[in-house]
């Protein structure tokens, strides 16, 4: 997808389609509410451009009061009178007054994905006034390559429509600075769409080999430094957590080491963003009930999540060193398998009574981690697929976030906020620990029926040990059930933006 700025009007643009916003300026009423009557409360939509031609062409259907600017509300005009435009797509933002670059983002990917599905294949989005004019470039941007993406990978009738180009119409500002956000948001878009791809593969696809190969051709383009070891550094690191998973397993497991070290970097902080790789989780010896069970191919989300930031981050090149680790590996019952009962060593001297095979994301991730502060990390960030209890805590709306640490943390939030991510902070505690306590080793790998998501963060904490950690949930949020107007059906690509704007400002530090 050619993506490019314009700040030349938007009546001389000649495009496909020119996509305006339109808001509705109109406030609640509480008066109406406490009627109790169900009175539609009266719209006033507005297009969100200073545009007189936009507005101009606009202007009837307004009038008229078939346009009420609700969220996704689309009204599509041929051949509008004063523009050069082939189409109008007036495209609704909701309120005025909560319009935000979150919302912006959505309605990019929405407008992509109406015009594809009528075989048109370039657009001109027409920033709306509101939003300051580089954070509009970034989301409309950021927001089509989100909607550019389908997970009909396989269909042998598969139409593989993308986008062929997205201008976006500014109409004032600093061009090179423009410019450099439309490049900046192309970068992250596309990382987003990389990760996608890798989550979207079959595991009969996406063994841990090809996903350690995917890795190291990223690398290899982008310049970062790329490691990829096997069975027999697994075990000479003495990854005995991680080892317990893989031994199941005919598919040889990989530790995929990607590192990023510019020149000129402080010796300190170093993040360490570390990553869930199953490519596909049966349970084990545990096994899971074969209802749903498919859907486990994604279950190495976690670590497509960090290959994709890694690409980004070797792209935007903010001045820390960054280190990503993804522990990959099936989790499958075989002669060969793990048990129940058995006992496992991890990498930090740890002893883990293994309860439910099932409960392998926290063993790979316990050895990933512990190694991620052997190689000089400061700071650790982890991703995974790992509970379903986080579903039945946030469903499918937020990911589950947790922190050793409040100021890491704060900072986190900030980035999750710029970044238009929805993720909801779950507690930690010792008290989780109690659960946990094995009468025979150091550990168990569960903690019972409740508060699944905070026990399974707890025992990862155990391997973070004193530094700064956050743990990102993702079971839930991971793969999108069902298609939203700006988004397919599919892997979502969840926390890639947040992460990448994370490591960016803890470049700025
Ligand atoms: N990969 C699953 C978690 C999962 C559930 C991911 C739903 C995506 C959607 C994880 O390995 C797992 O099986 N967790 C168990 C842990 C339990 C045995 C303590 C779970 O959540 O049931
Ligand atoms: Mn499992
Ligand atoms: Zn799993």
């Amino acid at each position: 997808m050619k993506t490019t700025l314009s700040l030349s009007p938007a009546a001389q643009f000649e495009t496909e389609c020119l996509v305006a916003v339109v808001l509705d300026r109109a406030e609640a009423d509480p008066s109406k509410k406490s009627q109790g009557a169900k009175e539609k409360q009266k719209s006033d939509a507005y297009v969100a451009s200073e545009d007189k031609a936009v507005q101009q062409a606009a202007a009837d259907l307004l009038s008229s009061g078939d346009l009420t600017g609700k969220t996704f509300e689309t009204s599509w005009l041929h051949k509008p009178t004063g523009l050069k435009a082939k189409r109008l797509l007036l495209i609704g933002g909701g309120k005025a007054k909560k319009f935000a670059a979150a919302d912006l983002r959505k309605l990019a990917g929405a407008a992509v994905r109406a015009l594809k599905a009528r075989n048109v294949h370039s657009l001109a989005f027409l920033a709306p006034k509101g939003i300051p004019a580089e954070e509009a470039v970034c989301a409309i941007v950021e927001g089509a390559f989100i909607g550019d993406f389908d997970s009909d990978t396989y269909k042998s009738d598969r139409k593989d429509q993308k986008m062929d180009s997205v201008t976006v119409i500014v109409a004032t500002g600093d061009q090179s600075s423009l410019q450099r956000a439309l490049d900046e948001a192309r970068i992250i878009g596309e990382s987003q769409n990389f990760t996608r791809d890798l989550v979207n593969e079959p595991s009969n696809q996406m063994t841990p080999t090809i996903l350690a190969n995917r890795a190291q051709a990223m690398c290899k383009e982008t310049g970062l430094k790329c490691e990829v070891y096997g069975a027999d550094k697994i075990k000479e690191l003495k990854m005995g957590a991680f080892w317990g998973v893989a031994q199941g397993s005919d598919e040889a497991p990989a530790l995929i080491v990607m590192r990023y070290e510019p020149a000129g970097a402080p010796e300190k902080p170093v993040l360490g963003l570390v990553g869930k790789g199953i490519t596909f989780d049966t349970g084990g010896i545990s096994i899971k009930p074969a209802d749903g069970m498919e859907k486990m191919k994604y279950d190495m989300a976690g670590g497509a999540t960090m290959i994709g930031v890694m690409r980004a981050i070797a792209l935007l090149k903010p001045k820390i060193k960054v280190i990503g680790i993804v522990c990959a590996t099936e989790n499958m019952p075989s002669g060969k398998a793990q048990k129940p009962g058995d006992i496992q060593t991890a990498m930090s001297g740890k002893t883990i009574e293994i309860i439910n095979t099932d409960a392998e994301g926290r063993l790979v991730l316990a050895d990933g981690l512990c190694y991620a502060r052997q190689l000089g990390c400061t700071h650790l960030i982890d991703a995974a697929t790992l509970t379903g209890a986080v579903v039945v805590a946030l469903g499918y709306a937020n990911a589950g976030v947790f922190a050793s640490d409040d100021d890491f943390y704060n900072r986190f939030k900030a980035a999750i906020d710029k970044a238009g991510e929805k993720m909801w902070r779950l507690p930690l505690g010792d008290e989780y620990l109690d659960a946990m306590r094995s009468s025979i080793a150091d550990l168990q790998n569960t903690g019972g029926r409740w508060g699944g998501a905070s026990t399974a963060a707890a025992f990862l904490k155990e391997f973070a040990e004193e530094t700064p950690w956050i743990h990102l949930d993702i079971a839930g949020t991971a793969w999108m059930e069902d298609a939203k107007p700006w988004i397919a059906k599919g892997p979502s690509g969840i926390a890639v933006r947040s992460l990448i704007e994370f490591a960016r400002e803890f470049g700025n530090l």
